[in-house]
């Protein structure tokens, strides 16, 4: 898969994608990331990529032609599933949302700033706006990140044990149960016995069943 994110800041996304998993997964060619600079498309000489708001107005608004530019070289080396924007009002980003994206092969990401892109950019070049959440970032850049993030990680071969993708909070509309490490009693607390029993389907059952309980009490709105 491949994940262009447009960005005129690209130093934001520099540390997300070079560490760990998803370092590794860039590594091993399961997925490519490249950002672009959105001020290399700019077409003014002062390589501007904001313009005050028609009709007045606090806050900058950034400009359809650098934006233009730059996803029609993208799209005109390679085909694109779906172009996203990163919005506060946006879709609100899911696990399932993640799991239909992560089956794309390309995808671009534009991030916007100040006080968003000129609507004509909306309307003609993306074809999907995705929130993180209802609350407002500087930029979406990290929210760009974090997607990424969800989406890389569902990728075959990225995380070591295939499985584990699998029984993440969320992908059953459960969260995930509780899980335990060494030691089995630290200072009087002690792991619960049956998942020292070695008995496969009990434990098996008792994790299905907190991660009911769970839900129940900390997202009742997932259970359907
Ligand atoms: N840009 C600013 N805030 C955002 C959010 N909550 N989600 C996505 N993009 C954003």
């Amino acid at each position: 898969m491949r994940i262009d994110i447009i960005t005129c800041l690209p130093r934001l996304l520099d540390s997300p994608f070079s560490d760990s998993i998803l370092r590794r997964a860039q590594q091993k060619g399961l997925v490519e990331v490249n950002i672009h600079d959105l001020r290399k498309y700019s077409t003014d000489k002062h390589q501007r990529i904001d313009d005050y708001a028609f009709g007045g107005g606090a806050g900058m608004v950034m400009m359809i032609e650098p934006i233009a530019n730059c996803i029609r070289d993208l799209q005109s080396q390679r085909t694109y599933d779906e172009v996203i924007y990163m919005s506060p009002d946006g879709e609100q980003f899911t696990q399932s949302m993640a799991n239909q994206l992560s089956l794309y092969k390309n995808i671009i990401i534009l991030c916007g700033h100040y006080k968003g892109v000129d609507e004509r950019v909306r309307q003609h070049f993306i074809t999907r706006e995705i929130s993180i959440g209802d609350y407002v970032l500087s930029g979406g850049e990290l929210a760009a990140a974090v997607v990424s993030d969800a989406i890389i990680r569902l990728q075959p071969g990225v995380l070591s044990d295939e499985t584990s993708a699998l029984t993440d909070s969320f992908q059953d509309d459960l969260v995930a149960p509780p899980v335990y490490t060494r030691p089995a009693d630290f200072e009087g607390m002690k792991v619960p016995d049956i998942l020292l029993s070695g008995h496969e389907k009990k434990i098996e059952d008792w994790r299905f069943n907190q991660a009911v309980e769970r839900t129940k009490s900390r997202r009742p709105n997932l259970l359907k």
